[in-house]
């Protein structure tokens, strides 16, 4: 089998179930050797390397250029996998474990010593999740080991949700892209943490707050509302301090709901192609056709903010390759999966407008 490089990044597609079987072995075979190969999972695409190697794990840092402090989730394909890495499951976490795994939920534990301290950015505690794709589930088996997996963008950049994305910030960086199609859900998972009591939202995503709470009943902290990266001292999670998720282009995100919120984002529309500049918005479906501009991109109707979350990264990429100079963006509500968007587009953000 030959496949498609790219400056010595070997595309394995895997789009059917002759391709499929080929591309997974060389993928895991890489894994074994200390490798690194980028993944599809239902959130984002995963940069993964075994996650009990150093020097396998030390690889997806440098390919990223990520901060030495902020570490990764590990993922797995059941409890089985699980329970080798940490040192106790609390039973609020066996439970959400029936009921979100495998699916976009990760969950703090604290590690045993075989999780060797660069995956969890020197902290006591590991991110564990067992992701819902089943070619993410069928490479972890294949290669037999747990595999560390930020997303797979360079540090800052939005997050893939194609292989294509994939290769536009890796190609030359790491060994190999298992191609299978673009993720569903769009944003990663939900970081939770159970290890205080209530419980810790530390990232909103692809299971809601409002799922969370049903399944638990309790009170969840959620510490990320209303988030950007300025945080004062030191943040529970240390991804919260990061710029994320950021286009090439300065993006103004206006907040709020209604007409003053309208009438800020034609303000700054306007102000900005009166200057010159090539201005790229994005809306929701309600506002499409109350503005103009250079580049317009509708992420969703406001009343379906998964269908936004979906589309959100592809959205941010998509104003780099227009060229647009600077990008004015509609907030949303912060419910639901409102929130997980609203999470990444504060967090790509250069300056916030509060149209309230
Ligand atoms: O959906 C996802 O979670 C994707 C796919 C590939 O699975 N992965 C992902 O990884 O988003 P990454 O590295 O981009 O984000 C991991 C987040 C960071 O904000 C990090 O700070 C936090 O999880 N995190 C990891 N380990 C942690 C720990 N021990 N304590 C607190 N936060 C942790
Ligand atoms: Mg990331």
């Amino acid at each position: 089998m030959t496949w498609p490089c790219v400056k010595g990044t070997i595309i394995l597609k895997a789009g059917n179930p002759q391709e499929e079987d080929g591309a997974l072995d060389y993928a895991a075979g890489i894994l074994k050797n200390g490798g690194v190969v980028a993944f599809p999972t239902e959130t984002v695409y995963g940069l993964g390397a075994n996650a009990l190697d150093p020097q396998a794990v030390e690889k997806i840092y440098r390919a990223k250029m990520r901060p030495a402090d902020n570490p990764l989730i590990v993922h797995v394909t059941g409890m089985e996998q699980v329970k080798e890495l940490v040192r106790f499951i609390p039973g609020e976490a066996a439970v959400l474990a029936g009921h979100f795994w495998p699916g976009p939920l990760t969950m703090i534990f604290n590690k045993k010593n075989l999780v060797p301290d660069i995956t969890t950015g020197g902290l006591p505690t590991v991110a564990v999740r067992v992701p819902a794709h089943p070619l993410a589930l069928k490479l972890i088996a294949r290669a037999g080991i747990p595999l560390a997996a930020p997303s797979a963008n360079l540090s800052g950049r939005p997050s893939p949700t194609t292989a294509e994305h994939v290769l536009e910030d890796m190609a030359g960086r790491i060994a190999a892209i298992l191609d299978g199609g673009p993720c569903s859900v769009g944003v990663e998972s939900t970081v939770l943490s159970l290890l205080s009591s209530p419980p810790v939202l530390l990232r909103p995503g692809g299971v809601t707050l409002e799922k969370l709470k049903d399944v638990l009943q309790t009170e969840i902290r959620d510490l990320t509302a209303g988030q950007t990266v300025d945080f004062k001292g030191t943040p529970p999670s240390p991804g919260m301090k990061y710029r994320h998720y950021a286009p090439r282009a300065p993006l103004y995100l206006v907040e709020g709901e209604g007409p003053e919120q309208k009438r800020r984002l034609a303000a700054l529309s306007e102000n900005f192609t009166r200057q010159g500049y090539r201005v790229g918005l994005i809306l929701f479906e309600e506002s499409e056709g109350l503005f103009s501009a250079p580049v317009v991109k509708v992420l969703s109707s406001r009343r379906e903010p998964h269908l936004a979350a979906e589309r959100l990264f592809a959205v941010l990429r998509c104003m780099d390759s227009l060229d647009v100079d600077v990008i004015v963006a509609e907030g949303l509500h912060e419910q639901e999966m409102g929130r997980a968007v609203m999470n990444r587009l504060r967090k790509a953000a250069t300056k916030i407008i509060k149209a309230t």
